[in-house]
């Protein structure tokens, strides 16, 4: 308490973060650093705030900020890369490693169950994750009947919607379409997450109509639920109190009800179920594959909305992604391979917006950490680390005009070719966007193959151009376009 009141710092080593303050008041600081019922639904504001006015340090507090309130643990937030690597690297179940911090995550689990591989630390999340792996390995998703298996379904879909799409443009007499994109990804990556993957067989009409909605709102409820629900109560237990409550029962319901049906098809072996050694009763499941479904949508639609969201502010990109598409007839993982233009946009694409984009973790113990570099940092036990991988991956000390060629807020998918040309390797180049070390994210491939399935698709049958010229975030999970990927569409 008195090294508090003394502004002492907790941290030591030689890239130390600088100290943040509470209150900032009449300094222009956009928010308060921490969440609250009236900032919640803007959290890149409340990371900013932590950097508010941190360009103009030149030590390592430009890039590493804390917060200390006296009662409470320290909080570190990071923007450097080299310390986002330590972190990561240094995340897992051995003895003084760090844990996934679960305060941030409280809502979800909440509405999940806690024991998940996302919630779950140490000797439980090492037996998840083991059981988990063969199911999400890239052999068994890239195996030639898997993967067609997808494009065929997705063939399917698009096929119908492209169809209503034509009876709606045949009727008003018109070639082009004003139409937000977001619901239409979901809709595809639940149906390709629920009936490929997990081999269940849903109408799409019900995906699109009931469980995307469903699933909507419960991940609104999940990140308001993490902020102003502090007594931890299961929704189930909290009374009909009003619409709201009411309706966020109901949304739990259809997702028990969806969890259930993809579960079903584990007796029978369908989909990647196929890979899933347990012995665990179907009981014990249930967490994981609401994790399973929740996450991946958010982060898949998430992945899939920004790629297009940039190709349509950029007419030469998207016209170099439809070359690089041009050709492909069968969506195979070499043909996928191969479209070096369109991978080159999915990273920037990470990069620049990333899904998920803060990641957090807890130091179990006393820690030292050193960068590849050298760099050491102290970090007292307790501390919550908020690794902000959103401004990280914005800022031009690591991603402009000197390390890359380009400033680092364009979208400009060439970086990756001229980086890899001037020997900077994967290494170097880290965007952190299915995270890194120990507690990368499972899903990378199967997500890689999703979002590599539907923007290939639909550059190559659509010109498509954004109504709004700016790309505002909206963050909640994850981030994405705040209009909703809004473009007008125009069939090739
Ligand atoms: C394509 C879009 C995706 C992106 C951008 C993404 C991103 C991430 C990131 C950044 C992490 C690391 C979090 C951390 O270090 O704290 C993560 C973890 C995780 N992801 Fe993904 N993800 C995607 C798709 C998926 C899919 C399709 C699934 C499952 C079906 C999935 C399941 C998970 C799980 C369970 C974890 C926690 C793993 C652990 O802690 O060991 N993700 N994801």
């Amino acid at each position: 308490m008195p090294r508090q009141i003394c502004a002492i710092s907790p941290f030591d080593g030689d890239c130390k973060p600088t100290r943040v303050s509470l209150f900032a008041f009449g300094t222009g600081r956009p928010t308060l650093p921490f969440p609250h019922p009236w900032n919640y639904h803007e959290p890149i504001q409340i990371l900013e705030a932590y950097f508010h006015g941190a360009d103009a340090e030149s030590g390592s507090g430009r890039h590493n900020r804390y917060l200390e309130v006296a009662g409470f643990a320290p909080v570190l937030v990071t923007r450097d890369p080299g310390i986002i690597r330590a972190i990561t690297t240094e995340t897992g179940d051995h003895d003084g490693q760090f844990d996934r911090d679960t305060l941030p995550s409280t809502g979800i689990a909440r509405a999940t169950g806690k024991d998940t591989l996302l919630f779950a630390n140490g000797a439980t999340w090492r037996r998840q994750r083991k059981l988990a792996a063969p199911s999400f390995g890239k052999t068994t998703l890239f195996q030639p009947e898997m993967f067609h298996e997808f494009a065929e379904t997705f063939r399917n879909t698009i096929r119908q919607r492209l169809d209503a799409l034509r009876r709606h443009l045949h009727s008003t007499g018109q070639n082009h379409i004003l139409l937000p994109l977001e619901p239409e990804i979901k809709a595809v990556m639940l149906e390709m997450l629920a009936n490929n993957f997990f081999g269940a067989e849903i109408a799409y009409d019900e995906i699109r109509n009931r469980y995307v909605p469903a699933l909507e709102r419960t991940i609104d409820h999940i990140v308001r639920d993490t902020v102003v629900n502090r007594l931890g109560l299961p929704i189930r237990w909290l009374p009909r109190l009003n619409q709201r409550i009411a309706q966020a029962r109901e949304d739990q319901a259809c997702f028990d009800e969806l969890t259930r049906l993809v579960l079903a098809r584990r007796n029978e072996g369908r989909g990647l179920w196929r890979q899933f050694k347990s012995d665990a009763p179907d009981e014990k499941l249930l967490s994981n594959l609401k994790v399973f479904l929740a996450g991946a949508l958010e982060a898949t639609t998430s992945f899939a909305s920004w790629a297009i969201a940039h190709l349509a502010r950029n007419a030469v990109a998207q016209e170099k992604a439809y070359e690089a598409v041009r050709d492909i007839d069968d969506y195979t993982p070499e043909n996928l391979d191969r479209a070096a233009y369109l991978n080159h946009v999915l990273d920037e694409t990470l990069r620049l917006t990333p899904s998920l984009y803060f990641l957090p973790r807890r130091a179990t113990v006393d820690t030292w950490i050193v960068t590849a570099d050298g760099r050491k940092m102290f970090l007292p036990k307790g501390t919550h680390v908020l690794l902000d991988i959103w401004h990280a991956n914005r800022h031009e000390d690591h991603w402009g005009v000197q390390a890359t060629g380009y400033p680092a807020l364009d979208f400009v998918p060439e970086r990756w070719a001229e980086m890899a040309a001037l020997g900077r390797g994967s290494k170097e180049s880290l965007h952190f966007g299915f995270g890194h070390g120990p507690r990368v994210c499972p899903g990378k491939h199967l997500g890689q193959l999703e979002v590599g399935l539907v923007v290939g698709a639909f550059v190559k049958m659509f010109k498509f151009k954004a109504d709004n010229p700016s790309t505002e975030a909206k963050a909640g999970v994850s981030t994405k376009p705040r209009d909703g990927t809004l473009v007008d569409l125009e069939l090739r």
